[in-house]
């Protein structure tokens, strides 16, 4: 048993490499959190080196009856000591956890890389995929293990957060006068934070997971992020994954 979180693909692309079915956190949120199996994982991207709200809060709230417990958590640029970090939230809930390990991808954070340089960088991610799978199948137990430079990268992230302003991340978006109003971006939000009311586009942003699914999938490219952006032209979806398995993981609103 797998779940996953996405925003643009690359964490539900790992999660079908490990197993053929698995299961969206944002689809099983509100039912009832009980699991048990032979193995049971996650994999999520990590966003300021831990993993996605929503994502936390299912690890508190479910319960995992499981022999191996494990976490790949993909990201695109640093890691910033995530498995470490993840192996405290882990303690902190209770479970009983084999294996994290981080996986390199593209990087899908618009205010510091450009997709289109992104998808051009070889991030070797099928032969660590390969080594991952070999491992989980294995049941090889290892938090893969962290530096201090992870640890100063974390440390200089939280103090560099502390001079934001209080909603930078979570007061994302703007929708410019290129929406058609068509509705994807309400049909790919993982938390149900986007609707369309009258022509007019209306963003929850409390609930927003900042996963940033809505800007990278809309195809007309009118939603921006506030903070700017390397190149506001290009977008990105794993290239494995289309755009009706996005709304399948996340659509709230059906
Ligand atoms: C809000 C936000 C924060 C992010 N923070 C980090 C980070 O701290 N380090 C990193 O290497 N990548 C970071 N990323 C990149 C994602 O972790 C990476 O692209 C991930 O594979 C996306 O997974 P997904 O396609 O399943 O949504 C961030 C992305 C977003 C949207």
């Amino acid at each position: 048993m797998l779940f996953y979180f996405t925003g643009t693909g690359n964490s539900l692309y790992a999660a079908k490499r490990i197993e053929e079915n698995p299961i969206s956190i944002p689809q099983v949120m509100h039912q009832e959190l009980n699991f048990k199996d032979e193995r049971i994982g996650i994999v999520a991207p990590i966003y300021g080196h831990e993993v996605p709200t929503m994502v936390k809060e299912f690890m508190k709230n479910a319960h995992f009856e499981t022999d191996y417990f494990y976490m790949i958590l993909t990201y695109g640029n640093r890691h910033g000591g995530a498995s470490e970090l993840a192996k405290k939230l882990c303690d902190e809930y209770g479970i009983k956890v084999n294996y994290i390990q981080t996986l390199l991808m593209v990087d899908n954070f618009l205010l510091a890389f450009d997709m289109d340089e992104q998808r051009k960088i070889d991030k070797q991610i099928d032969s660590q995929l390969q080594k991952i799978t070999t491992d989980i199948k294995n049941k090889i137990d290892e938090i893969q293990s962290v530096t201090d430079i992870d640890r100063d990268a974390h440390k200089q992230f939280l103090e560099n957060r502390e001079k934001m302003p209080a909603d930078a991340f979570t007061n994302l978006y703007k929708v410019t006068e290129a929406c058609v109003h068509c509705g994807i971006c309400t049909k790919v939000c993982p938390a149900g934070c986007i609707h369309i009311e009258r022509d007019k586009v209306l963003y929850d942003s409390d609930k927003c997971q900042s996963c940033m699914a809505c800007i990278h999938n809309c195809p007309q490219k009118a939603i921006q992020l506030l903070l700017g952006e390397k190149n506001s032209k290009a977008r990105y979806r794993n290239e494995h994954i289309t755009l009706q398995e996005i709304i399948k993981a996340n659509q709230q609103n059906k």
